[in-house]
């Protein structure tokens, strides 16, 4: 199918994607129409073999030489400068070009049968939280795209760390569970995360209004519980049918509460899905995520799960 053209949702380590072949233009874009997909946000081109990055990208740097034989497959993607077969419709326009070489086997067996580099974006209605089951992929995708590839669901649960590399400096655009410290270290320079996307240096993906639930969110920061069920206690008050969403949830007795999960890498695997249920039995969603050192929550999935807890609750901070 995905060299017929077609569009095939497929697992992956991170979150489900929406795979095109890359090389083919109409195929890809039809991805940005089966997703509401606005047209200068690139797509991630993914790969089953190492050498195809380097038939991709027209300059691999000693950083990108250092990520692609140390840690790919990883949950990473390396934004390169472009070579002429990726079309500007992969890119967006961009002269760069994002590639990834997912970890899990069931995406590494479907890319090395699709024989050709598979652009993928997260395989969601645009605006809508990323899949991690195939059954959500069903809910969003059903009657758009050919065919999706029912696998397990995706551990990671959060989008790759995209790491921009056609730059002097190496820079985070979207934090995910390859770290900002493993790869400082691995690297022997600080990378930092981009903090705002109003400056030069972009993602585009990061300037578009991420999900937000379809109820209320805000987002507490240090886990103070007698300020958790003030606020829960208000709003039950006020009739907004709230639920805490936080570590440990039974020590909130009566009170609605779901786990966030144990650490970060649980909170990270669920956080998706558990949105998407917490929007329909909810009227208004109180999530905790307290991350301090050493703190079950001090993980490498920690600055990702913060991410898209902030974006998904509009920088609402209580
Ligand atoms: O984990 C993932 O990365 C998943 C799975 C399916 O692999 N894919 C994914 O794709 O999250 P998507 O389209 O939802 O996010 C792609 C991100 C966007 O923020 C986009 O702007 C950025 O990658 N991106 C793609 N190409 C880029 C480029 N040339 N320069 C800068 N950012 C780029
Ligand atoms: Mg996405």
């Amino acid at each position: 199918m995905i060299r017929s053209g077609e569009l095939v949702a497929f697992p992956t380590e991170t979150v489900y994607g929406l795979g095109a072949n890359a090389l083919d233009v109409a195929a890809v874009k039809k991805t940005y129409a089966a997703k509401g997909r606005p047209v200068d946000n690139p797509l991630i081109v993914h790969v089953y073999d190492k050498a195809q990055i380097y038939d991709l990208a027209s300059e691999v740097n000693d950083f990108a030489a250092k990520v692609i034989e140390r840690l790919m497959p990883a949950p990473i993607t390396i934004v390169l400068p472009k070579k002429d077969v990726v079309s500007g419709v992969v890119t967006a326009g961009l002269p760069s070009v994002a590639v990834r070489m997912p970890l899990s086997d069931e995406a590494r067996r479907f890319l090395k049968a699709a024989r050709v580099p598979v652009s993928a974006p997260s395989a969601n209605i645009s605006g809508r939280p990323s899949p991690t089951t195939w059954q959500r992929v069903a809910d969003d995708m059903d009657g758009r795209i050919a065919a999706v590839l029912c696998g397990a669901p995706c551990q990671v649960g959060i989008e790759s760390t995209v790491l921009d590399l056609s730059r002097d400096e190496p820079i985070i655009l979207r934090p995910g569970a390859v770290s900002e410290q493993r790869l400082s270290q691995l690297l022997g320079v600080p990378v930092g995360i981009l903090k705002d996307p109003s400056s030069k240096v972009n993602s585009p993906g990061v300037r578009y209004k991420h999900y937000a639930p379809s109820v209320p969110m805000v987002l507490e920061l240090d886990d103070d519980y007698d300020k958790l069920c003030d606020f829960y206690d208000k709003k039950a008050a006020a009739g907004l049918n709230p639920v805490l969403w936080a570590r440990d949830p039974a020590r909130f007795g009566q009170r609605h509460a779901v786990d966030m999960g144990a650490n970060d890498l649980e909170a990270a695997a669920n956080l998706y899905e558990t949105m998407r249920l917490l929007e329909k039995q909810y009227g208004f969603i109180i999530a905790c995520f307290c991350w301090t050192k050493n703190s079950p929550y001090d993980g490498s999935a920690s600055q990702g799960v913060l991410d898209r807890l902030m974006r998904a609750c509009g920088h609402n901070v209580i």
